[in-house]
């Protein structure tokens, strides 16, 4: 058997293989994910990810260089807690030590807290002087409406949400996919001239990183309760808002799919890595070697 039959079957091979492998990754999308890098030494880095469980280790932002918030733990935090209420400062799963104020505390899903100005409930340690460094980058804000008649919802059914810039921006992708929602791209917040301010909020989520709003609801406990306060100290939503299918839709959507940090990488197995490392460089060699052999002796 010649070298042009074994190069020929070796090309089938390569070629089914392709065809096996190529589709399948070229159709898959993967989640909106964004980066967050605590180290400029050891590249510590972990992904914050839409969809993503969150969970396992915390680790503690590094203190090789002036981070802001150096030493502070992070991470940790999974999705069955990603609902706090309508107390800014709420839904953190652990780090609430004091619950008069979120200034020191952790970052369980590896956002930071929102701002609201005048340093209310201590928010301005994480406020717009550090915002290039905010992991997802600066807070913006966001109108959530749909006029399809879908939701047959009116023009007053506008909400607001805020967040990080990434965050905003991979969320409204699952809005627009799964709620109807009319497109729109986020702008900068800003805030003493906001759309919506802190009594405005209708429900906190990620340990208060992300808020969203209703203009119809004005909130009279906002400025003056603890972050542990419940749904019930505050006042009750209008009905509009109760009982809209559009809203539900907003929800879900949020508590499932807004982008938490994952859990740490598995370390991989050494033994693993090299025999794939040898195998990927050595493969075809080695198969063409056993090949020669085995015709070798069969040509005796
Ligand atoms: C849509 O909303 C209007 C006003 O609330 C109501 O009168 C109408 O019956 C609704 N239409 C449908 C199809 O639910
Ligand atoms: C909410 O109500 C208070 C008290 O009536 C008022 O001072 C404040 O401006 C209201 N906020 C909004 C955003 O309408």
């Amino acid at each position: 058997m010649g070298i042009f039959t074994l190069s020929s079957i070796v090309g089938t091979l390569l070629l089914f293989l392709g065809l096996w492998v190529g589709p399948t990754t070229s159709s898959m999308v993967s989640p909106p994910t964004f980066q967050v890098i605590t180290s400029f030494n050891t590249f510590d880095a972990r992904n914050v990810s839409s969809w993503s469980g969150g969970g396992g280790q915390k680790l503690n932002i590094s203190t090789d260089s002036f981070h802001p918030f150096a030493g502070r733990e992070f991470g940790g935090g999974d999705r069955s807690t990603i609902r706090g209420t309508r107390a800014f400062g709420s839904g953190y799963p652990y780090g609430k030590n004091d619950s008069s104020t979120i200034s020191g505390r952790p970052f369980p899903y590896g956002v930071w807290p929102l701002y609201w100005g005048q340093n209310i409930k201590g928010s301005d340690e994480y406020g717009s002087q550090f915002d290039t460094v905010r992991p997802g980058g600066p807070l913006v804000i966001q109108a959530i409406s749909s006029t399809t008649a879908h939701w047959n919802v009116t023009n007053d059914e506008t909400y607001y949400m805020l967040t990080d810039r990434d965050t905003a921006i991979a969320i409204m992708t699952s809005f627009v996919t799964t709620c109807h929602v009319t497109p729109v791209w986020p702008e900068i917040f800003d805030p003493g001239n906001s759309p919506i301010k802190i009594e405005n909020v209708i429900q906190y989520y990620r340990a208060s990183s992300c808020a969203l709003g209703f203009k119809g609801y004005n909130n009279s406990h906002a400025l003056n309760t603890t972050t542990e306060a419940t749904y019930a100290e505050s006042d009750p939503l209008p009905e509009v808002i109760m009982y809209s299918p559009f809203h539900h839709c907003i929800d879900s959507v949020m508590a499932d799919a807004l982008p938490i940090m994952d859990r740490p990488p598995k370390k991989t197995n050494k033994v693993k890595m090299i025999l794939i490392i040898v195998f990927s460089i050595f493969g075809l060699p080695i198969l063409w070697g056993i090949w020669a052999l085995i015709s070798c002796i069969c040509n005796r």
